[in-house]
């Protein structure tokens, strides 16, 4: 029987390279109420020689527990690079496993195996490579948001970071194949001017639950704030928005900016890197549609606690393991994208 997305109710299968703990593992149940998680989780990393990677779009306790917080690039780029034995991956599944193909001699593990994106349910292999078949001599730039299996059929990944500048290094009457976003597909569209680029329909459910008109309605209550979008918003979004950009770009422009107050249209946890980063500042998280919602929260990457970090570092499991001729097929178009994409500044991206 096909499995079901509990969050989407998708009855697409999930994905297959999760390795769930053995039978006899550690359970939730068994964790001791007064233990001092952050304290246990420390001494399992240094006993395992473990790293800690989690995303911005993680609550503000992994965030500060974590060796390196990232944008989807950066994360790429630590873990092809780290010596340690373990990677905790503290984000989603499509992220560990980037992990694992980068690093097949480590073992990653993740929170909970259930961590998946809306934009990976939406762009399954077979329709994939279908899609793929009908348009001979495009080239297929796939967002990192996807599956190793679609890396797998796909010639180059591409981050929200380093999309442009990697569109931007293909030959200007090269057809392009883009998935799983169209909003970012759009917004690349729109900024490189390439008329030949067909994108694949798939939508992130946070970054779409933002309204526009109310965006425009907050800022009129604070007539100062500047508003920065993630190119994964819908275009009306990124019309109200001064300025357009990856997790760590948006960091960089609040952090840059001699402005005080923010609307940040993207998953609000990254705000608690911003107030760490600039205290004296305002950020308000962008509304949805009924002005008060709690939309701007993914509830995939909610999904990982500590309680659950702590167990995967134990149990090793939920575990990323996948067969070597997939990981072979999905690193060439990864390490395309670590070839082309831009270099940063390593301060830009310390946890
Ligand atoms: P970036 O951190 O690369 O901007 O990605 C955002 C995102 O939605 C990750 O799922
Ligand atoms: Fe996927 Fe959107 Fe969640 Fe990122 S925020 S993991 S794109 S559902």
């Amino acid at each position: 029987m096909k499995k079901i997305n509990p969050l989407t109710r998708d009855p697409r299968p999930m994905s297959n390279t999760v390795i769930l703990p053995a039978a006899g593992a550690k359970t939730l149940a068994d964790i001791d109420p007064t233990l001092d998680l952050s304290a246990e989780i420390d001494r399992l990393r240094k006993e395992k020689n473990a790293i800690i990677l989690a995303h911005y779009y993680q609550d503000g306790e992994i965030q500060d527990l974590a060796d390196y917080v990232g944008d989807s690039l950066d994360l790429s780029r630590k873990a092809a690079a780290t010596d340690a034995d373990m990677i905790v991956f503290s984000g989603v599944r499509f992220m560990a496993e980037v992990a694992k193909i980068l690093s097949p001699q480590k073992t990653v593990v993740i929170p909970d195996a259930e961590a998946g994106c809306s934009l990976e349910d939406s762009c399954q292999p077979g329709p994939f490579k279908a899609w793929r078949d009908a348009h001979p001599g495009h080239i297929s730039l796939t967002y990192i948001n996807c599956s190793a299996e679609v890396k797998a059929l796909s010639d180059i990944i591409v981050t929200s970071s380093s999309a442009e500048h990697i569109v931007n290094q293909l030959p200007k009457d090269q057809p392009i194949l883009f998935a799983p976003d169209r909003h970012l597909g759009a917004y690349i569209k729109r900024k490189t001017g390439r008329e030949d680029m067909v994108l694949w329909p798939g939508t992130c459910i946070v970054h779409e639950q933002f309204s526009a008109r109310e965006i425009t309605r907050l800022k009129s209550q604070h007539p100062g704030a500047l508003v920065a979008a993630h190119p994964e918003c819908p275009e009306g979004i990124l019309q109200v928005a001064d300025h357009i950009g990856s997790t760590s770009q948006i960091l960089k422009f609040v952090h840059d900016s001699p402005a005080r107050e923010f609307i940040v249209a993207t998953e609000q946890h990254i705000i608690h890197q911003m107030q760490k980063d600039a205290p004296g500042k305002i950020f308000l998280a962008a509304p949805g549609a009924d002005g008060g919602c709690n939309c701007a929260s993914c509830p995939f990457m909610a999904l990982n606690t500590l309680e659950k970090m702590y167990l995967a570092m134990i149990n090793e499991a939920p575990r990323i393991e996948m067969p070597e001729e997939l990981r072979l097929r999905a690193l060439k178009p990864l390490e395309r994208m670590l070839e082309l994409a831009p270099i940063k500044k390593p301060e830009q991206n310390a946890a």
